[in-house]
């Protein structure tokens, strides 16, 4: 019998074990690892933009200023202790986010993102996103989901499970009817999934679907929306409601774009409102674009030729709050007319130059933030702060308990999610390896018992409380991935 549990608990952890921890039951992102340069811009995306002519309308981060001048306030992060909320700015002008100011806000209780500030005086500032036609309230990001490094520093980046998303629908400047614009985000490769729809940028002012070429946004995840897709993505898509396309028909017509699984992507879309648009991407760490494709926007269906703006900011959704997609976001802008490839390129070179990266290389198979692991039953490994099981072939699905039984469930930002998924690590029971107590039932840990995972106490009235056999199955070795 124990032998029979032992394999089977290797076999289920293999299927959700993985990625990520953070304390307090935030959700890492998928292990964004790579390192770069760490010079800071001098000059910001928005500033080459304004050169060229086409200035931004919009500007989002939460890493750093996308104008060289810009020193005010990057986002607002709320703590779960007393409701209290702060706004986090940079180290100094031009430069990077000051995380430190979060982490000491955000000390000994949770926070997340209430508002992402738009940089430029137009105020396009997003915040968290009501129902729509196809999904209710969103909830906010937790705001130490992602550290990542940019300029050297230290920086959150903003980890999308899904019912996340935010938006502003009463917004300055941003292209309505068939006006030009164009829009980058930086994103990552790596934590994505193939629901409905990771986008950012022009979206309906009422969250619902009001039709044919009534958005205009980037679309970045696995969602192959008008087949044949080539390879299995993430590809960089435009949502133009209705669908994600790849190019005027809809579909792929580009066969050696089979997507960008870099840590850090640059995905950009332009479109002239009339009868063109374009999409690009490129790995943020180094080199330069692709042009996935460029010519003239689909005709068949109608409605997207010329477009039908209305002129909303989304971030994370869907137009109509369609809201089961997962992403990642460092920054992005909008503009209005439409960028020159020169400029796009520009812009390239200096979001390379940010040097955005891992905080720190960590090992696999370290029960650390970031990095990817398995479980198996029994042996060494100790780490003090809570952390979250996030599958590694379901990204956006996550390990946690309900009526004491463990499952692999879509995250959905609920309080009662982000407790039932939480685990903190003890040292083994058994005297080796780590044993995980339940973050909301704190006498009961993670235990395998007949083929099954569930978190148990050491005696009770349910059959897997029992003592037997209690202290070995609820201890664990923290060992290598088994899937890369
Ligand atoms: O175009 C794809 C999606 O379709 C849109 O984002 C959403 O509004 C609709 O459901």
């Amino acid at each position: 019998m124990a032998r029979s549990r032992f394999r089977h608990a290797r076999k289920t952890l293999l299927i959700i074990a993985a990625a990520i921890v953070g304390a307090g039951g935030s959700v890492l992102g998928s292990g964004l690892v790579g390192a770069g340069a760490a010079h800071a811009a001098t000059t910001g995306p928005c500033d080459i933009l304004a050169s060229a002519g086409t200035p931004c309308v919009a500007a989002h981060s939460t890493t750093r200023a996308l104008f060289g001048s810009y020193n005010g306030s990057l986002y607002q992060v709320r703590r779960a202790s007393d409701g209290a909320t702060t706004n986090i700015g940079l180290l100094a002008a031009g430069g990077y986010a000051n995380a430190a100011a979060q982490d000491s806000f955000c000390a000994n209780t949770t926070c997340v993102v209430t508002v992402l500030y738009d940089q430029t005086s137009r105020h396009n500032d997003l915040t968290v996103e009501g129902p729509g036609g196809a999904g209710g309230q969103d909830n906010p990001v937790p705001a130490d989901a992602l550290p990542v490094t940019a300029g050297g520093h230290t920086v959150y980046g903003l980890s999308f499970s899904g019912v996340m998303g935010y938006r502003d629908n009463s917004t300055s400047g941003v292209a309505r009817g068939g006006q030009a614009e164009g829009m980058y985000m930086v994103t990552s490769g790596t934590h994505v999934n193939n629901r409905c729809c990771f986008d950012y940028g022009n979206a309906e002012t009422n969250n619902l679907d009001n039709g044919n070429g009534h958005m205009d946004a980037l679309n970045f995840g696995t969602e192959c929306w008008f087949s044949p897709c080539d390879g299995s993505g993430p590809w960089v898509q435009a949502d133009l409601e209705n669908g994600l396309f790849q190019s005027n028909v809809g579909h792929s017509t580009n066969t050696s774009n089979t997507g960008n699984r870099s840590s850090y992507v640059t995905a950009m879309l332009k479109n002239n409102g009339q009868n063109f648009f374009a999409l690009k991407d490129g790995n943020v760490q180094s080199g330069g674009l692709s042009t996935r494709y460029s010519g003239a926007l689909p005709t068949s269906p109608s409605g997207y030729s010329p477009m039908h703006l209305e002129g909303a900011i989304v971030l994370g959704t869907g137009g109509d709050n369609s809201n089961g997609s997962i992403g990642s976001f460092f920054e992005g802008v909008m503009t209005a007319g439409l960028p020159s490839d020169a400029a796009e390129s520009s812009v390239q070179s200096n979001i390379t130059a940010v040097g955005y990266g891992g905080p720190s290389p960590v090992a696999s198979g370290t029960l650390n933030p970031g990095s990817t692991i398995s479980l198996r039953a029994t042996t060494s490994g100790f780490n003090p702060s809570c952390v979250s099981f996030e599958s590694r072939n379901y990204p956006g699905d996550f390990l946690r308990h309900s009526n004491f039984q463990l499952f692999r469930q879509p995250m959905d930002g609920s309080a009662l999610f982000r407790a039932d998924a939480t685990f903190c690590p003890e040292a083994g029971k058994s005297g080796q390896g780590t044993s995980f107590r339940s973050f909301n039932f704190s006498t009961r840990y993670l235990r395998h018992f007949n083929n099954t995972l569930y978190i148990a106490s050491n005696g009770g009235s349910n059959a897997f409380d029992s003592a037997t056999s209690w202290a070995a199955d609820v201890s664990w070795a923290v060992s290598a991935p088994w899937a890369p």
